[in-house]
């Protein structure tokens, strides 16, 4: 079973890829958080820092791309061949609302014709892998048997269903039985997202799929990043190597961004996944929380290390 990383807009840019391949080897792709060109930016700024080869010596990545226009999707896409992607993976999953107000991300899933020409444009415009993300559906999971027969027209390299509709967001339990659905009605390769978050939840899902060889894993490897090691029979992370992974991304933050704060929200935003492997994380937490400076983030955190032990087979938690 090949298991990736899959993309967290915030979390896994291309600084955290780097020091989570250095020390976690063994991923199979790490997509990055989606990049939305537009038609006079197909690839710029944060997208482009994100993608360029020099941040991502040795890394095996897709980009993603988030768009409902074919000529801008196309445009990103060469640019990206050009800098020696073979694959570009389109996002119909994101269920922001600001994202899904522009039909984009799982909002382009309520135009299935608009899709369905979107794809024949991308298809005859491109010559480099085309994987897709997809949620089931933007209000019903009625939608998606309409919608894996538009998939099915199309030679997508591989399809990742996470199998929640729009409203689900993160949180609602997830749609097996869409998902049996799509294994018995595409012969598209897929790959299969939501909730494995320990190795049990792992095994359990290879047992109930069997033909299922790929899987992309998104915060249960935010709050372990060992967890595709143990999963494939490795030891479990110790505390040293989290210490370890810690201080590299703090480093490696405060070295690219200006100014405690932005480095500060990027820890933050961790320690959110972090926690939950920690037996009593909420006093130390509220104390990072309320740093307003690298030092009196560092002490926190220090303290936290100090006091606490990883708790054996803890893992993140959405419920
Ligand atoms: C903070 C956050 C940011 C995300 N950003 C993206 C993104 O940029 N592109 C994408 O396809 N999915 C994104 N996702 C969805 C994840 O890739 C994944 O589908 C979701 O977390 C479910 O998988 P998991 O249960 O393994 O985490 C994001 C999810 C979260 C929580």
């Amino acid at each position: 079973m090949q298991i990736s990383f899959a993309p967290l807009e915030g979390i896994t840019g291309w600084l955290y890829r780097s020091v989570h391949h250095a020390m976690f080897p063994g991923l199979h792709t790490y997509y990055t958080p989606f990049w939305a060109p537009t038609a006079d930016s197909p690839l710029s700024g944060r997208g482009l820092a994100d993608v360029l080869p020099d941040h991502n010596q040795g890394v095996p990545l897709v980009p993603q791309l988030l768009t409902n226009r074919a000529e801008d999707f196309i445009a990103a896409a060469k640019a990206l061949q050009d800098l020696g992607y073979q694959e570009v993976n389109l996002n119909l999953g994101c269920p922001s609302g600001t994202v899904t107000a522009k039909r984009k991300g799982s909002g382009f899933l309520s135009l299935p014709e608009h899709l369905d020409q979107f794809f024949a444009e991308v298809f005859s415009g491109l010559d480099l892998r085309v994987s897709v993300k997809t949620r089931l559906g933007l209000h019903s999971p009625e939608e998606w048997p309409g919608l894996l027969e538009i998939f099915n027209r199309y030679p997508i390299a591989e399809l990742t269903i996470h199998p929640r509709i729009r409203t689900d967001f993160y949180r609602e339990a997830l749609r097996m039985e869409s998902f049996r659905y799509a294994v018995s009605h595409t012969d598209l390769p897929l790959c299969f997202n939501g909730d494995l978050t320990s190795p049990l939840q792992y095994h359990a899902f290879s047992q109930d799929f069997p033909a299922i060889q790929h899987v992309m894993i998104g915060r249960g490897l935010v709050a372990n990043p060992a967890l595709a090691r143990e999963i494939q029979g490795g030891p479990p992370l110790t505390k040293e190597e989290l210490m370890e992974f810690h201080a590299r991304l703090l480093e490696g933050y405060a070295s690219v961004l200006s100014g405690d704060r932005p480095v500060l929200g990027k820890m933050k935003e961790l320690w959110f996944y972090w926690s939950h492997l920690f037996p009593a994380p909420e006093k130390p937490l509220k104390a990072m929380r309320k740093a307003r400076t690298l030092s009196d983030y560092t002490s926190a955190v220090q303290g936290l290390f100090r006091d606490q032990d990883l708790l054996p087979g803890a893992h993140f938690s959405p419920f």
